[in-house]
């Protein structure tokens, strides 16, 4: 079994953090998404994974490298443009041979990890796997139509009128028959070639094509409420931490559900959990609320943060009101200002939204 993880594409709905970078680098609870991606993998026993990438490759290879750090081998397969996932699948046939294999989109997340998935794919005959998720709004995803006895009926990617809230997770699993079904279809009224076609095709040409319903949460990490929910569940799943090297002074209060990375700094200020601080941050005069994730390399001073994520090396400073909800970027600065004529002043990047 291999693994092939999908991480090029373009992520414009996480603009403007992902004009600079690849979404599935954004870290959620302080690791980022494709690095959850690859431990899932790993902890189900598949070693040799494959990464799809495009132009985002060079940071996507600075930050993984040969895959050593987290015992895996990584090998990476570029494709020139972002013409569907199943296009993924058809560029990577050298890397997969004849091996069966699970193809995990670089930006989901999943509760529970696949182990289990795995196994029950290895233990039956069947030549592709799928994952069900019940969800408020089916038209967002691939959705699948169910016969009475549980099998699918049939796949249809974000279908204006959905037959059923039955999306399909980003986590699949297929045998070689796969490539004669990437190679059967057309691209999409989108221009794609869609899995969801060729996972239709299986079914249609008889394989048998095994639906799980996954009953834990899961997120795709296509825009920045999902972001911040994925981080969220993430963060109460995580053991708890203070390194050593992180120092507290007696005037903090830090409750038992906070992970406090090496070298952070917190100063009189009151730090509820679950709440990550990352290495060398500084947490001054202030209150960081729960589900807040605050990178590495931070200065936070006289601020009230809940529920955001802020990335590294960015500064808040001096703000009066509670920020809330909110994902800030890398070495971003947001201030006080006591300068006149007064107001908000801002330099926002495209594609950014401020709520005043
Ligand atoms: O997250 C689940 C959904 O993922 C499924 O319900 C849909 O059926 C499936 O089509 C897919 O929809 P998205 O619109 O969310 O896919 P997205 O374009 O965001 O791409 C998913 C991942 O695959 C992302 O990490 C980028 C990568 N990708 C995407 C394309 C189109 C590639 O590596 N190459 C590509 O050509």
């Amino acid at each position: 079994m291999k693994g092939l993880i999908l991480s090029g594409g373009k992520g414009t709905r996480l603009y403007p953090l992902t004009y600079t970078r690849a979404k599935q680098l954004i870290p959620v609870a302080n690791k980022p998404v494709l690095v959850r991606v690859i431990e899932a993998i790993r902890e189900a026993g598949v070693r040799e994974i494959g990464i799809v990438v495009g132009h985002t490759a060079p940071e996507i290879k600075d930050a993984l490298g040969d895959g050593a750090n987290w015992n895996v081998e990584l090998t990476y397969i570029r494709q020139d443009s972002p013409d569907g996932l199943a296009h993924a699948v058809k560029i990577s046939r050298d890397f997969l041979g004849d091996d069966s294999f699970v193809m995990f989109l670089g930006d989901n997340v999943i509760e529970g990890g696949i182990s289990r998935l795995i196994r029950d794919f290895a233990d039956n005959n069947w030549n592709s796997q799928i994952v069900l998720k019940a969800v408020g709004n089916p038209s967002a995803y691939g959705v699948a139509e169910m016969r009475p006895d549980g099998s699918i009926k049939r796949l249809i990617e974000k279908p204006d009128r959905p037959p059923s809230n039955l999306a399909l997770v980003g986590i699949y699993m297929f045998d070689r028959h796969i490539f004669e079904a990437v190679d059967s279809i057309a691209p999409s009224a989108r221009g794609e070639y869609e899995i969801t076609d060729a996972i239709q095709w299986l079914i249609d040409q008889g394989y048998s094509v095994y639906p799980h319903v996954h009953k834990g949460w899961w997120i795709d990490t296509g825009k920045p409420t999902d972001m911040l929910e994925a981080n969220s569940y993430v963060l109460e799943e995580i053991e708890p931490k203070i390194d050593a090297s992180a120092e507290i002074d007696a005037n903090s209060t830090v409750d038992s559900r906070v992970t406090v990375q090496a070298g952070a700094r917190i100063v009189n200020s009151v730090l509820r959990g679950p709440t990550v601080i990352g290495k060398d941050t500084c947490i001054e005069n202030s209150y960081i609320g729960p589900f807040t994730s605050v990178y590495h390399g931070c200065e936070i001073r006289n601020c009230e943060i809940e529920r955001s994520i802020i990335l590294e090396n960015s500064r808040l400073l001096d703000i009066d009101q509670t920020l809330r909800d909110s994902l800030i970027g890398r070495n971003a600065t947001v201030k006080r200002s006591d300068s006149k004529p007064s107001g908000i002043k801002m330099n926002l990047g495209d594609h950014g939204t401020l709520w005043v």
